[in-house]
């Protein structure tokens, strides 16, 4: 049975409402590969009309909340309520017309994320999760796996940021796992819907550097909600908005936290 909390059922009208325009602009994107301006300006405009949706919908439901959105920042109201969204993770993707992108809102409360969503509008994947309530994926409850060896893992990595050290650096790090034993890592291009996948139990671990909050925010109830651990690279989580961060299944935390060290 789907979690259908109040917060949670405001969440899912938003992004339902949200998603219906980020369709249509994807439907968009594979005419304008071929123009010669590309798809760049059209993107960005889109981000904003979806973030513009998402904070109406949530501002309608729960008008005291404060927010933290990528495009727009923040806006302050109540103290400890705050939504934390992520209009289009996977930017990427979406520019270049491949489907695998989400919309992402956490919430926050007294600095702790208590409701999370991602969204993925193309494969119509709804993940959930409420702290106490358990983790979701449209109406099937959610668990992350329960492979204990590297060697039987999928693990997924981030970056890199156009430019970024933080890409050397998950190379160096994909060729310590990978000299270790052979074990298949992927690069999917959205941190959000890399959580919700640990979350699923589809991979069983996720490392990047330099993420933002609004990648991480839902992801982090959702894994934690599924049975996994969201930690930094020495095993510890703090609340820090701007995280380097490891999501695993309950299994493998301290061995690739070996290897990452
Ligand atoms: C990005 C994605 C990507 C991650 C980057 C993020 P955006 O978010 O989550 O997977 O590697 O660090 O900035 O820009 O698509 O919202
Ligand atoms: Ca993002
Ligand atoms: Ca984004």
């Amino acid at each position: 049975m789907r979690l259908s909390s109040a917060n949670i059922n405001v969440m899912v009208k938003a992004c339902r409402k949200a998603s219906k325009i980020l369709i249509r602009d994807f439907g968009e994107i594979e005419n304008l590969q071929v123009s010669l301006k590309g798809p760049g300006d059209f993107v960005s405009v889109s981000d904003k009309r979806v973030e513009k949706i998402l904070i109406d919908e949530l501002q309608k439901a729960r008008p005291n909340y404060s927010i933290l959105s990528e495009e727009i920042g923040e806006i302050n109201n109540d103290k400890s309520f705050r939504w934390i969204i992520d209009p289009i993770d996977g930017t990427s993707n979406f520019l270049h017309g491949i489907p695998h992108f989400a919309i992402s809102v956490g919430l926050e409360h007294d600095k702790e994320i208590i409701c999370g969503i991602i969204y993925d509008p193309i494969k119509d994947e709804m993940f959930t999760a409420e702290k106490g309530n358990g983790s979701y994926l449209n109406n099937q409850r959610m668990r992350v796996s329960s492979r204990s060896e590297l060697k039987d893992c999928i693990l997924f990595t981030g970056g890199p940021k156009h430019g970024a050290v933080d890409g050397e650096l998950s190379m160096k790090e994909y060729t310590k796992f990978s000299s270790k034993i052979i074990i298949p890592i992927r690069k999917l291009g959205s941190a959000a819907l890399d959580m919700a996948y640990v979350a699923a139990g589809r991979c069983d671990g996720f490392w990047s550097r330099n993420l933002n909050y609004w990648d991480i925010a839902a992801g982090i109830v959702l894994v934690k909600e599924a049975g996994g651990f969201v930690t930094d690279f020495s095993g510890e989580y703090q609340y820090i908005e701007n995280k380097t961060i490891l999501v695993t299944n309950s299994k493998i935390n301290k061995e690739m936290i070996e290897v990452l060290k």
